[in-house]
């Protein structure tokens, strides 16, 4: 067999050792994965091992990163892996609700559902619920003393206060202030924008031809769409996704494990005897009831594989407006989330025998809210093959939610946010006209 693989083995091995803190133990997938939210672990990037080693003695960094984290998006776990790669814990604000409609207008998801989100992101140590809207000095003080923090982190877009005033300015002038770039590509207005775009199209008219729309939404090559009817004006999508970041978003199941391996270490597979759970679906505007579900699925064993369907299976089954969120966009969600060891990055609609054979998977979840389960009576489920082995199961979904869920959601806030989109897409636009480069990744 390839040397390749027993030496990332042994790798994998060796790294989880050196987190855990120095114990040589036998290591299972599931305990590699346990070691990644152990708050002791150094998970800085980059580094030799020796400074891995001398630092572990010492005080952790903590950072700190604040934010509303409404329908969450790669772009905030993009951020959050940034700033976590400043520090070696991230405590996690998530502004409440109340302040959230005071200064933008309700958010589309309430705060239980913004905080299972944010927890599921591999790279979030701690989360403080119901932070406020701007830092204050009181707020500061106890960031610093209660929880600890070294740092304060922000975007490099500015965050400028009613009264004309920099956000960070305190924190600035106390020397805790660090910044990193903004994910360039995504932000929430453009995916609202895209939602009310679809919803508005379809009211128009059910019949119309809806291919040169769909081309541009489902694949995001960031064609100009003028005249989106918010008056917004041009819309530009600026999602560029690269190998780079998908890797990023890899990194060895959750745990940091880059930081002295080999490239071959990043997204270690499964350990040996691992059971391996498989669950598909579209993954569509990636909300609470996908990581719940994810979550009850990878309690089942010791290893989560994640089937992402295409943007064209997508289509046919949903609909010519779905998926809202193109394949890789779905993708880097999915990825992000604590519970997913492995995504397949376009799964088939059906699974296979084959596909169970090469993944060795041990069982095939599905849960019980979905868009439409319907399929499950027809000839043609795509499940008959683990259902034949008596290796699929229906999981009872936690929540009660679905991507239909959320856009019902922003359809019915539809005048409050046409008049946020307004106002946050002109001051994205001078952003962009602004932008010059920022080093950092
Ligand atoms: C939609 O338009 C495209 C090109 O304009 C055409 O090729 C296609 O047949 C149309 N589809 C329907 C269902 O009318
Ligand atoms: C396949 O998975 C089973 C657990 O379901 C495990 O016992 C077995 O060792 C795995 N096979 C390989 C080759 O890893």
């Amino acid at each position: 067999m390839g040397s390749d693989a027993d030496n990332s083995r042994s790798w994998g091995k060796f790294v989880a050792t050196c987190l855990i803190g120095g114990v040589v133990v036998a290591l299972g997938a599931s305990a590699l994965l346990a070691s990644s939210s152990s708050s002791s672990s150094y998970h800085g990037p980059h580094l030799p091992l020796g400074i891995g080693f001398r630092r572990r003695k010492k005080k952790p960094v903590r950072v700190y990163m604040d934010g509303c984290f409404d329908m969450m998006h790669y772009g905030h776990c993009n951020a959050l892996r940034q700033a976590r790669a400043l520090g070696d814990q991230l405590v996690v604000g998530v502004v409440s609700d109340a302040e959230i409609t005071a200064n933008k207008g309700p958010p589309v998801t309430p705060l239980h559902e913004r905080m299972i989100m944010v927890k599921a992101v591999k790279w979030v140590d701690e989360v403080i619920p119901d932070a406020p809207y701007a830092i204050t000095e009181d707020f500061m003080k106890k960031l610093f003393d209660e929880y600890n923090i070294d740092y304060i982190i922000h975007g490099d877009d500015p965050c400028v206060l009613p009264d004309g005033t920099d956000a960070y300015a305190l924190a600035k002038k106390a020397g805790r202030y660090k910044q990193i770039k903004r994910t360039e590509g995504v932000s929430s207005t453009d995916i609202v924008g895209r939602m009310l775009l679809c919803v508005r199209e379809r009211s128009i008219s059910d019949s119309h031809n809806h291919s040169s729309l769909q081309r541009q939404f489902s694949h995001g090559h960031g064609q100009k769409l003028d005249d989106t009817g918010s008056g917004s004006g041009t819309r530009v999508s600026h999602f560029l996704p690269t190998s780079r970041r998908i890797v990023q978003f890899s990194n060895g199941k959750g745990c940091s494990a880059v930081l002295l391996a080999p490239s071959d270490l990043i997204g270690l597979g499964p350990g040996q005897d691992a059971r391996i759970v498989y669950i598909d679906g579209a993954f569509d505007l990636f909300h609470a009831g996908h990581v719940e579900i994810l979550r009850v699925a990878k309690e089942l064993g010791d290893f989560l594989l994640v089937g992402i369907h295409t943007d064209q299976t997508v289509s046919a089954k949903r609909g010519a407006h779905r998926p809202i969120m193109n394949l890789h966009e779905r993708s880097l969600s999915v990825l992000a989330c604590r519970y997913v060891d492995e995504v397949i990055i376009g799964a088939p609609w059906e699974v296979s025998k084959d596909m169970i054979t090469t993944f060795n998977i041990s069982l095939v979840v599905h849960g019980t809210v979905a868009e439409n389960n319907d399929f499950q009576k027809e000839n043609g489920n795509p499940y008959h093959v683990p259902i034949s082995m008596d290796i699929f199961k229906v999981l009872e979904s936690p929540l009660d939610i679905t991507t239909t869920t959320i856009i019902k959601r922003i359809v019915s806030n539809h005048e409050a946010y046409l008049k946020r989109n307004e106002k946050k897409a002109e001051s994205e636009k001078r952003y962009y006209e602004g932008k010059s480069y920022v080093s950092g990744d």
